[in-house]
């Protein structure tokens, strides 16, 4: 039985060692070496790119403007931006791509992109902060207005009211390997190396930019250097990129700088939360209102549909939500890392301490009193939920009612504890894998899926060794390629329950057709150490190798396809279907505030999971800890300052934007697991873990903080500059 055993990465070596190929470790024969020039001003009109000079320096093939590129037919929202750069004169935000040098060498392309000259008519911008709010109306995942119940009422017949704003800046996903792209033309048909999370988004989108068939375009990305999201919609540089490789008629490599990993990419856009709460004596929500609104570009929008926490964690009989963007000359903002509830229970959670605490109720008693025992926006029974277990074993393993109630002071420090819901929903999309069985009992899993940093290498061949009886190294994956069956997406926490769900379909046909071969009613049939035999009975069994040489079967291969009701391409939340499915559990932190200098550090942190089943507790271990780390990057490190007079990020590097390093992150991180199983979300028993564990954490950092110091803290990040106490003395 090898589902549920905590196996260790086989990919782990050729990572650390440096073998694994990552998109810009390619090499293709003849290529040039391209680099994009950024727009710097955030607003205006190109009257002129002067490419005399660059492409006077020695070994710079050409340099190309708007004049020289093809136009893209066909670019549909929502999985890419679908105003592009270069296609018109128009400048829309600070690092818009304006130019692309390509040269024999990176270094001269580099210098040439520097002589580029853009003569300008510079046009007045709207700043980041200076957008006015309107109702979202493009692009949305689910309706940009909830209301249920009377809000009005439920307000103000309350015995508490609180009502705040809960504020979080831009934020960039800042992933190791920096977005890259190789292309190559043959004819019409492309061949691109590029960094992804879906590498069947990038050929959809390519193929109807350039007018071809999908098949036309192969896609492949063996490795992904973490992604957070930034890689799961396709950008203007993946088109840019395979439009020069075509008008130069040369295979082209780009890699993206750091820098222009914030302007070319996307990032979590600035968030207001607009919160009211309402409850009674007793500590009952009476009332719950959320409106979102998120900075998003100048001419599109993306909605951060942050609201869906307070659609789906807490009880009340009334609840309203709005989701609200602001547009501005910036670049486009996108999913990062726990989208939707990652940011709505910053907002949610903060307001749900503020208000137990005005009710004079214990966090955590608070919490369970508004328990939402179905789905609060839709009435719908949940398709499982243990979050009371999770809360108590959270509260247990924490010592959470054994907290001092009073800040405890530890030489300068002053210690505070807090606790917040963790939520996700649940993202599904459809999925086709391939497994075969060779002649020497050796298993191959085929799916063009992609391992983000999460462990799908991993649990993949887990699965398809657990149902053919083989151990892990007898199992490998080919992934990482449109040519492959068409694998789910690696976003929205889904590819445990899409992906995995079709390796366990297609190891459960190459099972049957063993047992075919065996004789063996497949119902009845048990696979171990290479061997099928009858379940409950003595015989050992026969060897499948031997079995295969008898029947003379070189190879045994089934697809398996796991699909969502009516064939759609995406399912949120069991929408269509008669319960809701959602993720949940609870994380506490205790923190240390140094009143004196405004330090804030992070002492030792519980999560507690209701997750459905877990595949692999080491790569599941492992994602929550790391959701526990970004969690405290978005509670007390980062954000992108964007500049109001300037128009642009103000830094765009990992030395002016801070993320959390091991130095500021304890051991004493613990993680538990409720036992678990959902039919309905995967026939694996499994949900989606990658990004639940970053939700909640900021909220629990900011009660933590409260209930170290007394202060409310409402933007995020928690700075000193936000903790610095008048008078404060460590005397
Ligand atoms: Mo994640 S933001 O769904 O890659």
């Amino acid at each position: 039985m090898s589902i549920g055993e905590a196996l260790p990465r086989p990919d782990g070596r050729i990572k650390v060692t440096g073998q694994a190929k990552y998109t810009a470790d390619q090499r293709l024969d003849g290529a040039l070496f391209v680099v994009l020039v950024g727009s710097p001003v955030p607003a205006g009109t190109i009257r002129q790119i002067d490419t005399h000079e660059a492409e006077s320096v020695p070994g710079v093939v050409r340099v190309l403007t708007v004049d020289d590129m093809p136009r893209f037919a066909n670019v549909t929202a929502p999985s890419a931006i679908t105003l592009l750069p270069m296609q018109d004169t128009t400048i829309r935000h600070h690092g818009q791509a304006i130019a692309i040098v390509a040269a024999e060498r990176l270094e001269q392309a580099e210098q040439a992109a520097r002589l580029v000259r853009a003569d300008i008519e510079v046009s007045p911008f709207v700043a980041q902060s200076e957008g006015a709010a309107v109702i979202a109306t493009e692009n949305l995942y689910a309706p940009a207005e909830f209301s249920k119940g009377d809000i009005a009422r439920g307000s103000s017949s309350a015995a508490h009211r609180h009502e705040a704003d809960y504020l979080q800046p831009s934020r960039h996903h800042n992933p190791m390997e920096p977005s890259a792209v190789q292309a190559v033309w043959d004819g019409d048909e492309l061949t691109i190396f590029d960094t992804t999370q879906h590498g069947y988004n990038v050929q959809a989108v390519l193929s109807s930019a350039f007018g071809i068939r999908p098949e036309q375009v192969r896609v492949i990305c063996h490795h992904t250097g973490g992604g957070f999201g930034c890689k799961g919609f396709v950008w203007p540089h993946e088109l840019l990129a395979a439009a020069a490789a075509r008008v130069l008629q040369r295979p082209i490599k780009l890699v993206l700088s750091r820098a222009q990993m914030y302007s070319m990419v996307g990032y979590q856009p600035d968030m207001r939360h607009h919160m009211l709460l309402g409850a009674d004596a007793d500590g009952r929500l009476s009332a719950l209102s959320h409106d979102v609104e998120n900075v998003t570009s100048i001419a599109e929008q993306f909605v951060e549909h942050a609201t869906s926490a307070s659609q789906g964690v807490y009880a009340s009989p009334a609840i309203q939500t709005k989701q609200k963007v602001r547009h501005a000359n910036v670049n486009h903002p996108t999913a990062m890392r726990a989208p939707w509830e990652g940011p709505g229970l910053w907002g949610l959670d903060s307001a749900i301490d503020e208000m137990a605490h005005l009710v004079g109720m214990d966090p955590l008693d608070f919490r369970l009193a508004n328990y939402a025992e179905t789905d609060p926006a839709t009435g719908k029974p949940w398709s499982s939920k243990k979050l009371r277990e999770a809360y108590a074993e959270g509260a247990r393993l924490f010592g959470w009612y054994d907290r001092p109630r009073e800040p405890v002071r530890d030489g300068p420090w002053l210690l505070g504890s807090g606790m917040a819901t963790s939520s996700m929903g649940c993202f599904r999309f459809p999925s086709v894998a391939r497994v075969r069985l060779n002649a020497s009992g050796r298993a191959t899993i085929e799916t063009g899926c992609h391992d983000i940093g999460t462990g799908t290498l991993t649990i993949f061949p887990q699965i398809a060794a657990d149902v053919l009886g083989l151990s892990l190294d007898q199992v490998s994956l080919s992934m990482g390629d449109t040519a492959l069956p068409k694998g789910g997406p690696t976003y929205g926490s889904s590819s445990t329950m899409g992906v995995g769900a079709s390796v366990l379909y297609a190891a459960r046909s190459v099972r049957a057709q063993l047992a075919e071969l065996a004789g063996v009613p497949d119902s009845q049939a048990e696979l171990a150490d290479g061997r099928i035999r009858r379940s409950g009975s003595d015989e050992r069994g026969q060897s499948i190798v031997e079995l295969m040489r008898q029947a003379g079967r070189a190879e045994l291969r089934a697809d398996g396809e796991f699909s969502l009701p009516g064939g759609a391409p995406f399912n949120a939340n069991g929408e269509g279907s008669d319960v809701a499915i959602s993720t949940f559990g609870a994380i506490f932190v205790e923190v240390a505030v140094d009143p004196e200098l405004g330090l804030l550090r992070l002492r030792r942190a519980v999560g507690s999971y209701s997750a459905g089943r877990i595949i692999n507790p080491r790569t599941a271990r492992a994602q929550m800890i790391g959701g526990i780390i970004w969690g405290w990057g978005m509670a007390a490190m980062e954000g992108t300052h964007h500049e109001p007079t300037l128009g642009r990020w103000l830094s765009r590097d990992l030395a002016g934007v801070a993320v959390p390093v091991n130095a500021d992150i304890p051991s004493d991180i613990q993680i538990h697991f409720v036992d678990e199983f959902d039919a309905h979300a995967s026939p694996l028993g499994a949900k989606g873990i990658g990004e639940l564990g970053a939700t909640g954490v900021a909220a629990a950092v900011a009660n933590a903080v409260f209930a170290a110091t007394g202060k409310r803290v409402r933007s995020l990040p928690i700075t000193p500059a936000k903790l610095v106490m008048e008078g404060a003395s460590n005397a």
